[in-house]
């Protein structure tokens, strides 16, 4: 990838900008690539901007209503800011009968996310409660950043984001 999204850097708001002009090129202006475009300005943005969306809209010639139109009807698009590092949590049946709400709770206490926001203030981190990851057998399930980890508990799911948040302040 050319817009430097994939080693987890941090790029400037210029750098972004760059980023999606890179990324229009690529594609060539073209209407029809307008999914495979969102999804790469997402992954620089981890959502889609309000005001990138109407840049594009104007550089591919659409009205901003049809990229709307098409952020809404994918769920894998957000409209809203997304933190840095995605945790998936499962509250499937076979995750809640082995204690994933404890869990959920826990990681929410852990990073200051009051019940009802999913991303924390700090954009650092954003929790998804899924029905079911099909990995039952290793419930409770928790995915942070792709990465399965079974057996959870809230203490294991705490040493998971300490040592996140370790790497996030240098530490390490
Ligand atoms: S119910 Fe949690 S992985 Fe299936």
């Amino acid at each position: 990838m050319t817009d430097g999204t994939q080693t987890g850097e941090v790029l400037t708001r210029t750098q972004q900008f760059e980023s999606i002009c890179k990324i229009l090129e690529e594609f060539e202006y073209r209407e029809e690539k307008l999914i495979p475009i969102l999804q790469r300005i997402q992954d620089v943005y981890h959502y889609l901007p309000k005001e990138i969306i109407e840049f594009v809209a104007n550089s591919i010639k659409i009205p901003a209503s049809r990229i709307y139109g098409v952020a809404t009807f994918y769920s894998h698009f957000t409209l809203e800011p997304k933190g840095k590092h995605l945790i998936r949590c499962c509250n499937g049946t076979a995750c809640h009968v082995k204690q994933s709400i404890p869990i959920i709770n826990a990681i929410r206490k852990k990073l200051n996310m009051q019940e009802g926001k999913n991303t924390s203030d700090d954009l650092l981190f954003s929790i998804e409660i899924v029905s079911c990851l099909g990995a039952c057998g290793l419930a409770p399930v928790v995915v942070i950043d792709g990465e399965v980890h079974g057996q959870m508990s809230p203490a294991k799911v705490e040493a998971l984001l300490d040592k996140i948040l370790k790497k996030e302040a240098g530490n390490e």
